[in-house]
């Protein structure tokens, strides 16, 4: 019989996290969570609480809060790759985003680690409107945000948890970065359009300049960094350069990638929305 050692999954009461925490579950898989509020605190704050976290662990799920792009962030996963690294963990699943330059840096942090690496650099997630800084202007009935026209090929969490999941229990994933996406190109304008009909409300995307959406988080108290990481993510990654679509949940999966309209529908379902 083999015996597993845990599995440490960083930030993983969220999006990303939650999901790959209810697929260990599943598969009768030890895990532990490293955050604020876990049994064993890890704070991305406190370096002095990664040790007692990463101890033990054969494999860890590595995602940054609130964003890698933030000041600091690189430096924190390089450090901290050293660490696992030192203290015996031998796999490491790392979350990136597409279309980042700061997450590309902080992915040569693996590369060099000499643990297994797999690199999972993601497209905005669907469930951001549901579960993150879109979702309070669904429940409003209006998502203004700066990317008019823009096109992204939202990908669902179900998606990368899967394709997580997988490389941090599977042979055969080492060494790969998975771009991960979903299956075709959406405005914001479409994408609320489908929420809209899913959950069978008349919700609308609202173009605004980013010198308004700046004012108007300003108004609603918005912490600065918080209001710096989404101006980078409108100014900088929705310009244009990750309008296509990437397979990389077909090749770590041997399947599609979920569609939109697959988990509006669910997400409705779940009565997040309201009716
Ligand atoms: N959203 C997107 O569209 C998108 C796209 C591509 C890549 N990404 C990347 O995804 C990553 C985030 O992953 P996610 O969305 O799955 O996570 P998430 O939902 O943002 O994670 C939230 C979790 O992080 C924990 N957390 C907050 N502050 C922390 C800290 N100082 N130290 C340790 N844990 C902390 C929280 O738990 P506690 O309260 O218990 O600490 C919470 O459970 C980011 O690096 C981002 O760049 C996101």
């Amino acid at each position: 019989m083999t015996i597993h050692r845990p599995i440490l999954l960083i930030g993983g009461g969220g999006k990303t996290g939650s999901r790959v925490a209810r697929r260990l579950e599943a598969l009768g898989r030890p895990f532990r969570i490293g955050s604020r509020s876990a049994t064993r605190v890890f704070d991305w704050k406190d370096r002095d609480s990664w040790a007692a976290a990463v101890d033990g662990a054969q494999a860890a799920y590595i995602t940054y809060y609130p964003d890698v792009t933030v000041p600091g962030g690189v430096d924190d996963i390089d450090a901290f790759v050293r660490l696992a690294v030192d203290r015996g963990c031998r796999r490491l699943v790392f979350l990136s985003g597409r279309g980042e330059e700061d997450a590309e840096r902080a992915e040569q942090a693996l590369i060099g680690s000499g643990a297994e690496w797999t690199v999972v650099r993601a497209a905005w997630f669907m469930q951001n409107f549901s579960e993150s800084f879109f979702l309070d202007g669904v429940l409003a009935g209006e998502v203004a945000f700066p990317a008019d026209g823009v096109t992204e090929p939202f990908v669902d969490a179900e998606d990368i948890a899967d394709v997580v999941t997988m490389a941090l229990t599977q042979q055969g994933h080492a060494g790969k970065i998975y771009d991960v996406t979903g299956p075709r190109l959406m405005t914001f304008a479409e994408a609320v359009g489908e929420i809209g009909k899913a959950a069978g409300r008349d919700i609308r995307y609202v173009p605004v300049t980013v010198e308004d959406y700046v004012a108007a988080l300003k108004e609603a108290d918005v912490p600065e960094h918080y209001i710096q990481l989404l101006v980078y993510l409108a100014r900088e990654v929705l310009d244009g350069r990750n309008e296509s679509v990437a397979d990389g949940v077909s090749r770590a999966l041997g399947r599609k990638p979920r569609d939109f309209c697959d988990y509006a529908r669910d997400a409705a379902a779940s009565g997040v929305w309201g009716a």
